[in-house]
């Protein structure tokens, strides 16, 4: 409890300032540590972390290292490809001018500070040099996620999905493409990685940056089916990944870390990258699948490079924990010391198997809730420190001050569930919405002006643990990973046969949650295998293989208000098949119902 208590109390310029002090200043701030409004009604929405200052972020976790804390020599990544034996390390030191020589091919190609550069690259080193590059010169990243090239025993070609990208983009200003793998060429836009690199300098200046300056954007699901393009900046990001870093992992110096998400992903930027490499940590970089060449992999890594301290999420935890213990204790993973997941609710059952197997009780488990939003953790555990319950995900950080409020906006007090909102901003948390400050503030300030509203479920209990109950919008988590129903439906209505459709979850044993959808097709249209393959393909390419529809019901008509709402709480119910639809008095046409409990479709 005494954590919960002094995440209120503590003093934010005090605290801040202190860890501020370990890095690198250009020059100093010169106004207050955090100013910010978190209020619509008083005006414009805005945060403001260290403003005067200027840094930049890869001289901080680069040069810093190597130069001021002397880890040259010290491994960054140990990188470990699909095929086990594919494996390879890189230093700080030769980081270092990896990113200095391709920061000086992107200033060769045009691009300056301020400029937008999409990376589409899948799980390895080159990845962190360019987004490290991009940094180093002012740039914005903008990283596309990316299935890697090899998956498990499948060859993903990445090449021919970008191309047919760029088809789009190319009239919008695309110039110049790097390839860093063998690919098919088209010698007008595609250059080769290496051999740019091995002409350029590997000295290259830092451009140094004011604090707010964007760092970098990264796409995430909108409840309106728009993806929002989520606006970090420089310093607080830094500060904030920094230090929930080092805290919720109780990083040592002779840690080796491994967090097991896509870089392409929040977690990829906060927990991968620039976390990490500002604490100057070993990790391992892992392109591969956990069942690939078979269900222990993952802990053959862990002992491999003796991993102490381990990030996943529950989703890989459920897919493990299908094939029992055997695999796990194959291997003795005595280097393990905490255990982190993230991405969604984890169920009790699968906190106990991820404790007790396969860390064997010693290691406490940081079940970590945040947000793209976020930029870092905000509701965590200290290992050690936060007395753990599974499946909460306890305490909020320092200098994060949740609540909970009620339909009408009222804060509740004590035990109770509703809506999680955060009361004032912390250093990292997002800016804006990139080229839509109105989307912004509709998002995320509008439905209780004064709070951040999260989105989010919760619910506290008699001891003050805070327990995500999940998502309060249309949006749904699919192995960790959130999608809009709306974003979706939208794809499946591009096809000519679907009338309407409608998008809403069904629990999944692995994945958490998968989608349910319903589709009204145009008139004449017959519903059939072939149609329900053709339709899961769409939405597959329109959005991506982690969207890919598990159930499509053919639904002459669908449950609705009067007013014409589709009502998707019914929706769930039949697709989860549960029985009591509770009030169903706004409902147009209580006959559509049975229908569709009739055709529901059955299965995992
Ligand atoms: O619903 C929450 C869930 O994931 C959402 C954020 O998704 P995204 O922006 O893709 O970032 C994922 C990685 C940080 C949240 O709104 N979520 C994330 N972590 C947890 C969680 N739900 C419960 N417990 C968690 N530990």
């Amino acid at each position: 409890m005494r954590v919960a208590q002094l995440s209120h109390c503590f003093l934010i310029p005090e605290f801040w300032g202190d860890i501020a002090k370990d890095f690198y200043w250009k020059s100093k701030h010169t106004g207050q540590f955090l100013d910010y409004n978190f209020d619509v009604k008083k005006g414009e929405i805005y945060i403001k972390c260290m403003e005067g200052a200027t840094t930049n972020i890869c001289y901080n976790v680069l040069d810093r290292n190597v130069h001021e804390r002397k880890l040259g020599d010290k491994v960054a990544f140990y990188w470990e490809g699909n095929e086990p034996g594919d494996v390879m390390k890189v230093t700080y030191r030769e980081l270092l001018q990896q990113v200095c020589q391709f920061a000086n091919v992107l200033k060769s190609q045009g691009v300056k500070k301020g400029d937008r550069v999409s990376i589409y690259m899948p799980m390895v080193v080159e990845l962190v040099v360019a987004m490290l590059a991009c940094v180093r010169i002012g740039a914005v990243h903008s990283i596309v996620v990316s299935n890697g090239f090899y998956r498990g025993d499948k060859l993903i070609n990445l090449k021919v999905i970008a191309d047919d990208a760029l088809q789009k983009f190319i009239l919008c200003g695309v110039f110049t493409c790097v390839w860093f793998r063998q690919v098919p060429w088209n010698p007008e836009v595609d250059q080769c990685w290496r051999s740019l690199l091995s002409g350029a300098s590997d000295e290259c200046e830092p451009e140094w940056c004011d604090s707010e300056d964007p760092l970098f954007i990264l796409y995430t699901s909108g409840s309106t089916g728009k993806p929002k393009g989520v606006l970090h900046t420089v310093s607080g990001y830094m500060l904030y990944v920094a230090t929930t870093f080092k805290l919720v992992f109780d990083y040592q110096p002779d840690d080796v870390y491994w967090c097991t998400a896509d870089i392409g992903w929040i977690t990829g930027h906060s927990y991968i990258t620039y976390g990490p490499l500002a604490n100057g940590a070993t990790s391992v970089l892992f392109e591969g699948l956990p069942t690939y060449p078979d269900v222990s992999r993952m802990w053959e890594i862990v002992d491999k490079y003796q991993v102490t301290k381990f990030y996943t999420a529950p989703t890989a935890i459920r897919l493990l924990m299908k094939y029992g213990s055997e695999p796990v204790q194959k291997y003795n993973r005595e280097s393990l010391k905490v255990l982190g997941t993230v991405g969604e609710p984890i169920n009790p059952e699968a906190w106990q198997w991820y404790y007790s197997v396969v860390g064997e009780k010693r290691c406490p488990v940081v079940d970590t809730f945040w947000q793209t939003e976020t930029g870092g953790h905000v509701l965590t555990p200290l290992p050690a420190a936060t007395p753990m319950k599974p499946g909460s995900a306890t305490f909020p950080f320092f200098g994060v001050v949740p609540a909970i409020l009620n339909e009408s906006g009222e804060e509740l007090e004590g035990p109770c569930e509703g809506y999680l909102v955060f009361k004032q901003p912390w250093p990292g948390v997002m800016r804006t919405v990139y080229g839509n400050h109105q989307r912004f503030e509709t998002t995320y300030f509008k439905k209780f002006p004064g709070y951040y509203v999260s989105g989010d479920g919760c619910r506290r209990d008699k001891d003050g643990y805070y327990w995500i109950t999940g998502r309060m919008d249309d949006m749904l988590n699919v192995s960790g990973h959130l999608l809009s129903t709306a974003e979706v439906e939208s794809a499946l209505g591009e096809h000519a046969a679907v009338a309407e459709a409608a998008v809403v979850s069904r629990l999944h044993p692995v994945k958490g949650e998968s989608l349910y959808c319903f589709v009204t097709l145009t008139d004449g249209v017959g519903f059939n295998r072939t149609l329900e393959a053709e339709l899961k393909k769409q939405v597959r390419e329109k959005i991506g293989a982690i969207a890919t529809p598990d159930f499509i019901q053919n639904a002459p008509s669908l449950p609705k208000t009067r007013s014409g709402k589709i009502m998707r709480r019914v929706l769930r119910k039949i697709a989860r098949n549960e029985q009591d639809l509770g009030d169903l008095s706004t409902l147009a046409d209580s006959s559509v119902i049975e229908q569709l409990f009739l055709n529901r479709c059955c299965g995992a």
